[in-house]
């Protein structure tokens, strides 16, 4: 628990945390103070000067608020008169060369000049001399397109390159009224985690070649979410919208802040993973390629399960804990050779010391807690015997060559769950869709063994049902999300403290509880 100390503002007394600076201290308990350059990711460069607050009785007595140490019994000034006249002045710099072109910008809705403006300033220009004209619509590299005359120098951008990426591209040239942010020549921005700067950007001088005009911000709902592109599984804002007469479509995934796990960012492949959750999905039942219920084709299931001698069940290490559980428990019951072979999902060193995982998959420590095998030899020796294979939306073709996969099929039937059309359902006897992560509900561990949950944030016109729905229906013992719960608590005993919806959403380190089953 960290020290909390005592301080006023506008004579009103608060508690805060100990050791912040006052931006963060005071924010944490709903008091906004205005500011453009700080970000708790980059530090307090006092920059803009936005953030000038009084200190009464203090020397000196006027202090940047991103630069200075809340302390016991400070009493800070943010409604004062002289501070206001600051924060009107400090708007009306930025606005000078300012091209006040909101109806057009992409950052209007979350755009901080316009918040300020209306919060801190709201008075009409006083220029009478022409502008300064600056670039636009400059191609940064990387899917980042930068406007020079929106920019309000602030250098967030510059520093996340600098100190996070430490690939530096980026660096502001020229002074005064003239100083521009820039690349330097030919050498575009070049780094996994570039998108990262259009978040930063307080106004709309940095925007997403990918998002632009697709959207106005106030159109779309926000749903919190776990990315599933790599074994990190950072937190994201997944913004959606469903206009009339259409489905619900995904129009950007942003970063979420979680301290245990991506911090304030994430990267671009990531970033932009929402294509896959909006296309190339399956939505339709089919029996060798021709469309059917699901219902006809779930009873034609469970008709060649029970004609079956010899099964053997694929599981995606996507796949959530309660779906993992809930098939474990279908093959426990049918006698079948379960396995999460997935050697595909695999990119052997492409992962990097930050957040980028080698493996794409979100659950691969599931598979672990779960002691659900994943050795191509237990998979290649079972699939020889095997008359049915049952497949939950493992992409077998990321580990086999095309060739090498119908040679291990070879006569077995094959049933493919699958959220997404891919070459394994052409090759299936049968397909039954299924949800993808951003239509259910569900848990998954990370590759530091932090157990994260996520809530259902897209509802499709087709509403599909997820894996565990389905395995249930095929008849797996786990019918209800409360018997998964409990069967999950059997096994991870971290749970047994919470109900199921009420896991923390910071998540839960399973190393000191699970010692004995995570893996290093
Ligand atoms: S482009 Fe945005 S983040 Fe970069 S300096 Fe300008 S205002 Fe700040
Ligand atoms: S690091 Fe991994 S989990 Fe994080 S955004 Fe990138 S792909 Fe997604
Ligand atoms: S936020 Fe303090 S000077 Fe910019």
């Amino acid at each position: 628990m960290a020290d909390k100390i005592k301080l006023f503002v506008n004579e009103v007394e608060v508690e805060v945390e100990a050791g912040k600076n006052l931006i963060d201290a005071i924010g944490a308990v709903g008091i906004e103070i205005p500011h453009l350059c700080y970000h708790p990711a980059l530090g307090a460069d006092g920059n803009c000067r936005m953030c000038l607050v009084g200190i009464k009785d203090g020397r000196p007595p006027l202090v940047p608020a991103c630069k200075t140490r809340a302390m016991e019994g400070m009493k800070v000034l943010l409604d004062a008169e002289h501070i206001k006249k600051i924060q009107h002045d400090v708007m009306e710099f930025e606005l000078i060369n300012h091209p006040i072109d909101c109806p057009v910008c992409d950052q209007a809705g979350e755009c901080k000049l316009q918040d300020y403006y209306m919060s801190y300033d709201q008075q009409g220009s006083r220029m009478t001399v022409p502008q300064v004209t600056k670039g636009k619509k400059l191609d940064f590299g990387s899917g980042v397109i930068h406007d020079q005359e929106r920019c309000v120098v602030c250098g967030r951008c510059v520093r996340f390159c600098r100190q996070i990426t430490k690939t530096g591209e980026l660096g502001a040239i020229n002074r005064s009224d003239d100083t521009r942010i820039n690349i330097f020549p030919g050498r575009p921005l070049n780094n996994r985690y570039a998108l990262n700067v259009v978040d930063l950007c307080p106004v709309g001088a940095m925007t997403s070649s990918d998002f632009r005009f697709k959207q106005r911000v106030w159109f779309l709902k926000k749903a919190p979410d776990i990315c599933h592109g790599c074994a990190k599984g950072c937190n994201i804002t997944i913004d959606h919208n469903r206009q009339k007469y259409e489905d619900d479509i995904i129009y950007r995934f942003r970063p979420l802040f979680n301290e245990q796990v991506n911090g304030y960012f994430m990267c671009d492949e990531g970033r932009l993973s929402y294509k896959q959750e909006n296309n190339g999905r399956l939505t339709e039942a089919r029996t060798s390629n021709n469309p059917r219920s699901i219902n006809e084709i779930l009873a034609a299931s469970t008709k060649e399960i029970e004609r079956a001698e010899k099964i053997v069940i694929a599981l995606s290490p996507n796949c959530s804990l309660e779906q993992m559980v809930t098939v474990k428990a279908l093959s426990d019951k049918l006698g079948a050779t379960l396995t999460g072979y997935s050697e595909g999902y695999i990119k052997q060193g492409d992962g990097d010391d930050y957040l980028i995982q080698d493996d794409k998959s979100a659950n691969r420590a599931g598979l672990h807690l779960l002691k659900i095998d994943n050795s191509l030899n237990t998979f290649e020796n079972a699939m020889q015997e095997a008359d049915l294979l049952l497949n939950f939306n493992n992409e077998l073709t990321l580990s086999f060559e095309k060739r090498e996969l119908s040679r291990l099929l070879n006569d077995t039937k094959v049933i493919a769950v699958t959220s997404h059309d891919t070459p394994l359902t052409a090759m299936a006897d049968m397909a039954i869709p299924v949800a993808s992560y951003s239509e259910y509900a569900g848990s998954v561990v990370n590759s530091d063994n932090i157990l994260q949950s996520f809530g259902k944030a897209i509802t499709k016109n087709i509403d599909l049902d997820d894996i565990s729905i389905i395995a249930a229906k095929l008849g797996s013992p786990l019918q209800t999300p409360a018997e998964r719960f409990a069967a999950l608590q059997q096994i991870i005993s971290a749970l047994n403290e919470f109900e199921p919806d009420k896991i923390p959403a910071e998540g839960l380190n399973l190393n000191n509880s699970e010692a004995a089953n995570v893996t290093a």
